[in-house]
């Protein structure tokens, strides 16, 4: 039997999927922490802090430290397997709520639904089942936490236009790569905390969490995320899109390196109390997990542009995968800290000259002469803002380029390099195992708009100013930037 995972905001009047979730989450969350199928397990399997735990019961029985370490805290996030395992997390949780509706006296087969925020503002208030502490009968409502963003619960618009826009993700024609913007993360082992994230993750999976978790919430925090009924949704959603991505366009595919499809196993408990193992290679097909979305379709246009992408998209894999690594341009000398209100740093570029010449050179030896020249003429241009950190949560900022001294950067849609959400900076800033507390960082493709800009009257390369903008007015943690770099690839 395939479930099929519905549109929340779709599901008709009077149909019980919801319900069902609630006196399935009633059941799990009776169940001790100790029990893989139990709300609290299943949250820790994301991440978990003991002094983080709003259910935490003093003197309370952990599971032992040989199980916390092969199945708690296994997000994998800036990676490459942030997909693939949220996708394993996502299939083990619907078949546990599933067998607890059973459980419950419910039907078989129930199937999660997906939360699908970005056709429309209606779509992006919360959806209304999950707002109200009580349900109409007096009875305690599962769906609700408190821990949210208030305007959210409130029924309110609380994620502006930026925070659920899908073009910056779903017009990535590769999925992973080290150094380019790429739809589903770079290339590593396992990152339970990864520093760089590829689109899909940044926006918008980051950048909502930090909406519905506001400041204080559980969602904006990668130990509690999972805590909130609404994390699931949210995160069929971004699996949904996964499947967008893949079949908007054919010439998008998922890596196909052993590094990706079967080096690394992953760990879960089933339904069933049974330790499964999975790998990339075995999530790729939904079907085969016994699942599909009810809608697949591509939201970015129907007409002409999934026919035309494909030859270059491929072209642009190719010449990457064969080319010149970027080089560095020009980068900021100082960290600096950039505050709830707008703050502009200027990054000088004294390398630009020399390394677009290097590359034309290079280029003119390549055997498809005329291809390569014309990507040296026209390199890909990265802005990188790297080292991120804040020992706490921390506002999300915009990243404009050039806008006119004077000017609101908001007035000027075409000079918005990107979004950096920083969803589990203050995570990325701790040093643990893995890292040395390093922070985030952040790759905006700002290819089209340099060349716009450059062939401008007027242009002076060495002219580069940045404005980040705070998205939300929050008084979050300081946040300072270790470097701003401009490459050429
Ligand atoms: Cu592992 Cu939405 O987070």
């Amino acid at each position: 039997m395939v479930r099929v995972r519905r549109n929340v905001l779709h599901l008709p009047p009077g149909d019980p999927t919801l319900y069902w979730y609630g006196r399935a989450i009633e059941i799990m969350q009776t169940r001790p922490i100790t029990d893989p199928t139990s709300w609290r397990f299943l949250a820790a399997v994301h991440d978990y802090d003991p002094n983080d735990d709003p259910f935490a019961v003093p003197g309370e029985a952990l599971p032992s430290a040989q199980i916390q370490a092969q199945f708690w805290r296994q997000c994998q996030h800036g990676s490459w397997f942030f997909l693939p395992w949220h996708r394993m997390y996502l299939y083990i949780f619907e078949q546990i709520v599933a067998a607890a509706v059973v459980q419950a006296g419910g039907p078989q087969g129930w199937a999660l639904p997906y939360w699908n925020y970005s056709t429309d503002l209606d779509a992006r208030l919360l959806p209304t089942p999950f707002r109200s502490p009580n349900l109409s009968d007096n009875n305690k409502n599962y769906l609700y936490v408190e821990e949210r963003e208030p305007l959210a619960n409130a029924g309110e618009q609380f994620a502006p236009d930026n925070d659920v826009e899908l073009t910056t993700a779903l017009t990535q024609t590769i999925f992973s790569d080290p150094y380019l913007s790429n739809f589903g993360g770079p290339p590593t082992r396992f990152s339970h905390y990864g520093r760089t994230f590829g689109q899909l993750e940044n926006t918008p999976h980051n950048a909502m969490h930090d909406a519905i978790g506001g400041q204080t919430g559980w969602m904006g925090d990668l130990r509690r995320a999972a805590l909130d009924p609404i994390f699931w949704l949210h995160h069929a959603n971004i699996d949904r899109l996964w499947e967008v991505w893949l079949q908007r366009n054919p010439a998008h595919h998922n890596p196909t390196s052993a590094g990706w499809l079967s080096d690394i196993p992953f760990s879960f408990y089933n339904a069933s109390h049974e330790v499964i193992v999975l790998h990339s290679a075995d999530v790729v097909d939904t079907t085969a997990l016994d699942y599909r979305y009810d809608d697949t379709s591509d939201p970015l246009a129907p007409s002409t542009q999934a026919v035309q992408t494909p030859v270059q998209a491929v072209k642009t894999e190719v010449a990457m995968s064969e080319g010149i690594p970027p080089e560095l341009v020009g980068a900021t000398q100082d960290s600096f800290q950039v505050e709830n209100s707008t703050t502009h740093v200027h990054v000088p570029t004294p390398l630009q000259a020399s390394v677009r010449q290097r590359r034309a050179n290079f280029a003119a030896l390549a055997p498809d002469a005329t291809q390569a020249n014309s990507a040296a003429a026209l390199p890909h241009v990265l802005l990188q803002v790297e080292n991120i950190t804040a020992s706490g949560r921390a506002n999300s900022y915009e990243v404009y380029v050039n806008v006119p001294p004077g000017a609101d950067p908001e007035q000027h849609p075409e000079l918005r390099a990107g979004r950096l959400n920083l969803f589990g900076v203050a995570e990325a800033s701790r040093a643990t195992d893995q890292h040395a507390g390093s922070g985030l960082s952040f790759r905006l493709d700002i290819t089209d708009m340099y060349h716009t800009l450059s062939a401008q009257p007027g242009w002076d390369p060495d002219k580069i100013r940045l404005s980040f903008v705070p998205v939300r007015a929050w008084q979050g943690a300081t946040v300072t930037v270790g470097r701003v770099s401009l490459f050429f690839a």
